[in-house]
């Protein structure tokens, strides 16, 4: 996840970030190519018929799901009971800022212990039970181990990011797994840590084929969750980035799949941020290869032009009017992270505190523009299922839970906005 949590900064991720709805559809119209999609296997989870029909979406169908952030890295912002359990907060020290800065202060085997209960405990295959129950059909996540089981009985898709990279990715913030400093840049952006990250890769994706609740589930994998962007990347990562990496590490995927001669038709598609996230244009230096897909990431909280005094309308004005997520022309695609939140400065205004229960219909609209905005890709995951954050705004169970209802509590309900024009209700045309 992101950034959004840190005043100042304007963007927030996450790990699992990202997704792949937009290869479906893809996947169908280019000729020829039959990649591994949800409907390609007829997983239960994109069945309609299997469950009941009220359960599930009809094929062809979008990704609708959720990601598994806090579980495989720990960000301290949305989980502060659980940092503080871990040892990472203590009565005398403050939050620690990253799992490295929690794990150097604790010692090896006290932090194994700490990160191994965390791992046990934070989604555990209920958690998978109870996203299938509320009408999703995929879950983001980076690599983990019981609950992606969960999920292949299931019949859900599985996206594994790859949300932490070796050296970080990104300066001072958690999701990288290390709160980089200035002094350590470029980071991740060196061949030693390319290396490292294909390395992974590799790893990775004979894991996916060897295992077969993996291999039944696991559709996707990206190689890195939000890079720096803009004028903040370094010259090592402009130069570098789409130029070095991407083409290694999605020859790092194909160069096991070739060593196992894996059918085309099975292979995974790889994923990388899109062009919007603004770190370098992903296809500069690809290949061509048929089974690419990209990763977007919207938080609108601050991308209004009326920044403090925005009101309502204006959050709807702008997922109904102005934004458009495939400006890019990066599909397939999939919106991999957003959220309920609004710009953290008035987030507890009474226009926006989402406590407050006449602000729960605006809520539920701008729910519905975005769903139906993101359905325009190949699908969606919301950052993120699960947080201590009593904020249903980030917190996908608190979202769908009374007395909120932000968002329908099942895939019939999750179709009503895929049908319905909420912009034409608010605003009248
Ligand atoms: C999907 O539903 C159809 C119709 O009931 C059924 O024939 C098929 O086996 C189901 N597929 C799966 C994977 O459950
Ligand atoms: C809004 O309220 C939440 C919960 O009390 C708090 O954590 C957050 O800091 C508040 N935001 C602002 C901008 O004051």
């Amino acid at each position: 996840m992101l950034e959004r949590h840190k005043p100042g900064l304007d963007i927030i991720y996450i790990i699992p970030t990202s997704c792949l709805v937009g290869l479906f559809f893809l996947a169908v119209a280019t000729a020829g190519v039959r990649a591994w999609l949800p409907w390609e296997r007829d997983l239960e989870a994109f069945n309609r018929s299997t469950a009941g029909l009220d359960k599930r979406v009809n094929l062809p169908s979008k990704i609708r799901g959720v990601n598994l952030g806090g579980w495989l890295v720990s960000e301290p912002w949305m989980m502060t009971p659980e940092w503080r359990n871990m040892g990472c907060i203590t009565d005398t020290e403050p939050a620690a800022c990253s799992e490295f800065d929690c794990v150097s202060r604790l010692g090896q085997s006290k932090a194994d212990t700490a990160f191994d209960n965390h791992y046990r405990d934070w989604i555990i295959p209920n958690d998978v039970q109870k996203i299938h129950d509320a009408g999703l059909n995929t879950i983001r996540i980076p690599w983990g181990t019981g609950s992606i089981g969960k999920a292949a009985d299931l019949g859900m898709f599985v996206i594994i990011d790859l949300h932490g990279a070796p050296g970080a990715q990104k300066l001072g913030d958690a999701f990288t797994g290390q709160c980089l400093t200035q002094q350590y840049l470029p980071g991740f952006f060196s061949q030693y840590n390319y290396d490292r990250a294909s390395r992974f890769l590799t790893w990775m994706t004979q894991r996916i084929y060897n295992t077969p609740s993996y291999k039944k589930a696991v559709g996707v994998i990206e190689v890195v969750n939000e890079p720096e962007r803009g004028n903040a990347r370094s010259q090592q990562e402009k130069d570098t980035l789409t130029q070095v990496y991407y083409p290694q590490a999605l020859r790092a995927v194909r160069a096991v799949e070739d060593s196992m001669n894996v059918n085309q038709a099975d292979r995974l598609h790889v994923q990388f941020m899109d062009g919007l996230w603004d770190s370098g244009n992903p296809k500069s230096n690809l290949p061509s290869d048929s089974r690419v897909m990209f990763d977007d990431h919207n938080y609108v909280g601050d991308a209004i032009p009326q920044k403090d005094n925005a009101k309502q309308a204006d959050y709807m004005w702008y997922t109904c009017k102005d934004d458009d997520r495939l400006t890019d022309g990066d599909t397939p695609k999939v919106v991999g992270e957003f959220s309920l939140t609004v710009k953290a400065s008035i987030e507890n205004n009474s226009d926006f505190d989402p406590h407050q229960s006449q602000n729960y219909p605006f809520y539920q609209q701008w729910w519905g523009a975005q769903q139906r905005l993101y359905e325009k890709t190949n699908g969606w995951i919301f950052w993120t299922w699960k947080t201590q954050l009593n904020n249903p705004r980030w917190d996908y169970q608190l979202a769908i839970s009374s007395p909120y209802n932000f968002i329908p509590n099942s895939a019939s309900g999750l179709d009503t906005p895929a049908g319905f024009d909420f912009c034409k209700k608010y605003f009248g045309n």
